[in-house]
């Protein structure tokens, strides 16, 4: 089987396609065929060295996949050769097979195809998990979502309409804005951190409730000041690279909040929650409440550039590679 495979963490360049052993299957796991592995911000900052676990090299990044079962070991029940499953795997998603634990798969539905599959996970589960227990959006109140043609930003907006918010997309580019559109947002605004605070004021009759950021840097001081009364604002990333430094008065202002979002740490930590977030997100879409969108493909000897294209704002929504 061929895996990308990183032998020395720093350049995204210097990743290359490897020919390996397919693995044995052991007691407990299942072995995937993989069709699709979504990329993720994330798997750049492992392979540039950037994230604050480092694996040791050569290793093969991918957080998530999914594909088909190809082999099971011994003590696994309720699945079968055939099935056609996701998994959050952390690292070795960039491969054509995966050696995975059992207990770490999740069905997909019909509807989802394997591309979307792949890219599901952290976008929508970071969503609901920011949107509905960190920062307790209601039915009824207004909800900015920058980075709106992101991963994270068009399943915030999705989530959030479910949630019964009203939804404002601020996104770079016309593309970027449109898909924010098509995901459900009532009304979308150039993502500029001069203009954010007037343009959101005045499309949301006063200010939002609620900020989903993704972005970081001088955004997230804009966005801040979007806020009315008892506005909370959920810290998600900072794609743009730099960590604001935020006024503090701009939060004791109107009693606003600002509230961490670690998602991945809590999944790591709270299994079974997780596994219930996740099919309650699968649910919806097996409902046709949620439509996610599909990713932009890439071979799988394209994971440099699939990744560098990321980082470089190029791409609508999320980006997958073709592992099959
Ligand atoms: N806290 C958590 O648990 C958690 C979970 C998942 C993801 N994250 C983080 O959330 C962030 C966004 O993830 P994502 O999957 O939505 O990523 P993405 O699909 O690449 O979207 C990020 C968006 O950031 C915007 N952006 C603004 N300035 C940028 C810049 N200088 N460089 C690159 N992008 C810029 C881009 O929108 P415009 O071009 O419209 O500006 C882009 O669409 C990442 O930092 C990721 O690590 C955190």
């Amino acid at each position: 089987m061929r895996a990308v495979r990183c032998h020395q963490p720093g350049r995204l360049q210097d990743l290359i396609v490897d020919d390996m052993p397919s693995p044995n299957v052991g007691k407990g796991q299942v072995l995937l065929d993989v069709e699709a592995a979504g990329v993720n911000y994330v798997d750049a900052l492992f392979v540039e060295g950037r994230y604050q676990i480092k694996p040791t090299p050569p290793f093969t990044p991918g957080s998530e996949v999914a594909g088909t079962i190809a082999a099971l070991g011994s003590e696994v029940d309720g699945l079968a050769v055939g099935d056609r499953v996701l998994v959050s795997c952390g690292l070795g998603g960039f491969s054509q097979q995966l050696l995975t634990p059992a207990a770490s798969v999740v069905k997909i539905p019909e509807v989802l195809t394997a591309p979307a599959a792949a890219c599901f996970t952290q976008s929508y589960s970071t969503a609901l998990y920011a949107l509905r227990t960190r920062v307790h959006v209601e039915a009824g109140e207004r909800v900015l979502v920058l980075g709106a043609g992101g991963g994270v930003g068009l399943a915030a907006i999705e989530v959030a309409k479910h949630l019964g918010a009203t939804v404002i997309g601020a996104a770079s580019t016309e593309p970027k804005r449109s898909a924010a559109l098509r995901s459900g947002a009532d009304v979308v605004t150039p993502l500029d951190p001069s203009t954010l605070k007037d343009a959101v004021r005045e499309a949301m009759d006063g200010g939002v409730d609620v900020v989903i950021d993704p972005i970081g840097g001088a955004s997230t001081v804009a966005a801040l000041r979007t806020l009315r009364d008892f506005g909370r604002l959920a810290v998600i990333g900072f794609a743009s690279g730099p960590i604001a430094d935020i006024p503090a008065n701009q939060v004791l202002l109107r009693n606003r909040s600002i509230v961490g979002v670690d998602w991945g740490i809590w999944a790591m930590t709270h299994g079974d929650e997780q596994r219930r977030l996740l099919n309650e997100l699968l649910h919806l879409v097996e409902e046709g409440v949620l439509h996610p969108t599909e990713p932009t493909m890439y071979r799988l000897d394209e994971a440099a550039l699939a990744l560098s294209d990321l980082l470089n704002r190029k791409v609508v929504g999320k980006v997958a590679l073709d592992c099959s």
